[in-house]
């Protein structure tokens, strides 16, 4: 590839197929799969038209365009509306976040307890920001991995690389005030 050629979706799938195969899930081909991920994102026209036939659906929207074996290395094309955030939810695995169109408020959670009981979390917000296109967000294996998003003054379109496919086992859910943890898969339609 030139300096000048267009960065496809496919050909970042296998850029970040092969540094996973060279690397393993290290910090080093994390990074490396970012930079590449922030690349592709600001790619004239990338936005794939799956998004924008879901225009106008209700709630955020998601679906795996690539994947490796076994669902490895994973890239999710998600669609986040402004009218109310997602729930605080889990991915069990890492991942990167990166704006395509528009702006992304990003809630960043941590747990405060021994994750012994799958039922109940002790959890605090440990920051917000907004990012925009090319501007990712990055968060750590579980239980590092949870997080609220949701669209500024519109929807906002992102690119999510996971290191496993996170539709694969139950996402769980955090009410902070309570403390109770549900789960559910997730499905194409996230509420
Ligand atoms: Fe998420």
């Amino acid at each position: 590839m030139t300096l000048t050629a267009p960065y496809t979706i496919d050909a970042f799938h296998a850029d970040a197929l092969a540094i996973l195969e060279k690397l393993g899930h290290s910090s080093e081909a994390r990074a490396q799969i970012r930079a590449r991920l922030e690349q592709l994102a600001q790619q004239p026209g990338i936005l794939p038209d799956i998004a924008l036939e879901r225009l106008h659906s209700t709630g955020s929207t998601a679906t795996i365009l690539r994947e490796g074996k076994n669902g490895e290395g994973a890239l999710m094309l998600l669609a986040l509306p402004a009218e109310a955030p997602t729930p605080i939810h889990n991915h069990n695995t890492w991942g990167v976040a990166c704006v395509i169109e528009g702006t992304n408020r990003y809630w960043r959670w941590e747990r405060l307890d021994d994750c012994s009981d799958p039922a109940r979390a002790d959890i605090r917000l440990v920051e917000v920001f907004d990012h925009t296109t090319g501007q990712s967000a990055e968060w750590g294996d579980p239980p590092q991995d949870l997080h609220a998003q949701q669209g500024v003054d519109g929807t906002a379109y992102e690119f999510v690389f996971f290191g496993r496919n996170p539709q694969l086992q139950p996402r769980a859910y955090f009410d902070p005030d309570t403390g109770e943890v549900t789960y559910a898969f997730a499905t194409d339609q996230m509420k």
